[in-house]
């Protein structure tokens, strides 16, 4: 089976620099919907029709099989420019090729494979072949789409695109939703005869649907279920209206396979995120990125967790950051912590409140409950670190390692100049500064003796 996406256009609606089909929906390409859907349908050679930030637009695909790309000259030729611009990929296919616009980012599954039974029943019960079958929907608002014109007996005339359209014609609901299935060899009959809008100067792939009608070919209009699937996103606007439909079904399918998502207008849940089950998500969430949460973990109210593994059982309280990092079973993270650059919370660990950890693997009942930051360090087990620890790992030009082992104390407001290595059951008194390695079992203790001047505080306020 092969599909082919428009992807050449300038999107001059979004006011970009970028290309249209790469801005963003849940931190992924809007394209890279569209390459799923296709995907998740089977469909093994996919040709892609680029122009405007080719480059940009090809990485999408990268590591994908079966792509073939073709360069569109006139990024404004319009789509039936595009479709002519990828002819190698179809003039000799005797078969439907699916023809999606990449900026048709909702259309699902279901739906197309709806459409492609569809082709099937009619052959079968109706004995034609169908030319095209151009997914339609109804919406309350068709301003801006090519709206479908059919005769009596349901079969579709002609698309006639806004511009064009006299005001009879604008106040039809039923649009055209940029997702065919054209019958190669009769595309072929009709492509070469479309001629340039008077208004835009633009082939429109939508005239060859009238050329069909003419020829007698019958042409047919598939009804979209969900009224959202045949949007659009031709603005910014548009952008924020179809990654609110994208987020929801997220939500809604990650609720049906057992996880509670509390308040989810509030929730932001990326595409490849995985959820466990029994995970149970606060309001303000945002899970972001190849981001894998185990069962029964609970995710507090306003955090946010990106490219990490969070195991079961976990807890993170409200208001914690992490990223790249890996949280083992039974840890407690936050309320208001900071994880970064690749570390590790061993099992049973609680990292608590203004606690910052950067590139650090902290072992298993470790105890970080206020105030410290932990860079580019090792922490042994069950090792406690008091509040105001600050690992100073950087002198200015270069990071160093801090290595501290199992059973370990390190007291309030204690500095670890590294690189430094503090032994198994060693002990720092508070408020002291080490910049040499303590061995296993030594107390180390760095600060000024305390001197007590009698009355001298009284002296010196009255
Ligand atoms: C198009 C349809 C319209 C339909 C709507 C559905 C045409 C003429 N009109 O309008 O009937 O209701 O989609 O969303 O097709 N592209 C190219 N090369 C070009 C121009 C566009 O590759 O020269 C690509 C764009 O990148 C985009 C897609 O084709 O992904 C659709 O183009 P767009 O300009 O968004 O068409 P619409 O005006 O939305
Ligand atoms: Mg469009």
């Amino acid at each position: 089976m092969r599909a082919l996406i428009l992807a050449a256009g300038l999107g001059s609606r979004f006011k970009s620099q970028k290309a249209k089909v790469l801005h963003t929906i849940l931190g992924k390409p809007m394209l890279w919907y569209v390459l799923r859907t296709l995907r998740e349908l089977n469909f093994r050679e996919i040709g892609v029709v680029v122009s405007h930030q080719a480059e940009e637009v090809k990485k999408v695909f990268e590591g994908e099989d079966g792509i073939f790309f073709f360069h569109q000259e006139n990024p404004k030729g319009g789509t039936a420019d595009a479709v002519i611009s990828a002819l190698d990929f179809w003039r000799d296919y005797q078969d439907y090729l699916l023809v999606i616009n990449g900026d048709s980012p909702l259309v699902k599954v279901q739906t197309i494979k709806n459409m492609q039974r569809y082709i099937q029943l009619v052959e079968e019960y109706e004995n034609i072949k169908l030319s095209a079958l151009l997914l339609s929907g109804f919406l309350p608002d068709p301003t801006g789409y090519g709206r479908v014109v059919k005769d009596h007996s349901g079969n579709v005339i002609k698309i006639v695109e806004e511009k064009d359209a006299t005001i009879e014609e604008k106040q039809i609901r039923e649009i055209n939703g940029g997702v065919y299935f054209f019958y190669c060899p009769h595309l072929l009959n009709v492509i070469f005869s479309i001629q340039p809008s008077p208004k835009s100067g633009e082939l429109y792939l939508t005239e060859a649907i009238a050329l069909m009608h003419k020829k007698g070919y019958v042409v047919r209009s598939f009804m979209a279920e969900d009224q959202a699937e045949v949007m659009g996103v031709n603005n910014r606007w548009e952008l924020a209206i179809a990654e609110n439909v994208i987020r929801l079904r997220i939500l809604e399918r990650l609720a049906t396979e057992g996880n509670t998502i509390h308040q989810p207008e509030t929730v932001w849940i990326e595409p490849s995120v995985v959820l466990e089950g029994e995970v149970e998500i606060e309001p303000g969430v945002a899970l972001r990125g190849n981001t894998k949460i185990g069962k029964g973990v609970r995710i507090g109210r306003g955090s946010v967790i990106e490219n990490s593994v969070v195991e079961e059982g976990a807890i993170i309280e409200p208001y914690s950051i992490i990223r790249d990092s890996h949280i083992k079973s039974g840890a407690i993270v936050g309320p208001f912590a900071h994880l970064r650059n690749h570390s590790v919370i061993g099992e049973g660990s609680h990292i608590g409140n203004f606690v910052e950890v950067k590139a650090s693997e902290i072992g298993s009942h470790v105890n970080a409950k206020h105030l410290a930051y932990i860079g580019d360090a090792q922490i042994g087990d069950r090792t406690n670190i008091g509040a105001g620890v600050v690992f100073a790992n950087y002198d200015g030009k270069q990071k160093h390692r801090s290595k501290v082992g199992q059973n370990a104390f390190i007291g309030s407001n204690s500095l670890i100049i590294a690189p430094i290595t503090l032994g198994d059951y060693s002990y720092i008194a508070g408020g002291s500064v080490i910049n040499k390695n303590i061995e296993e079992g030594d107390l180390a203790i760095a600060r000024a003796e305390l001197r007590i001047l009698k009355g001298k505080g009284k002296e010196k306020l009255l």
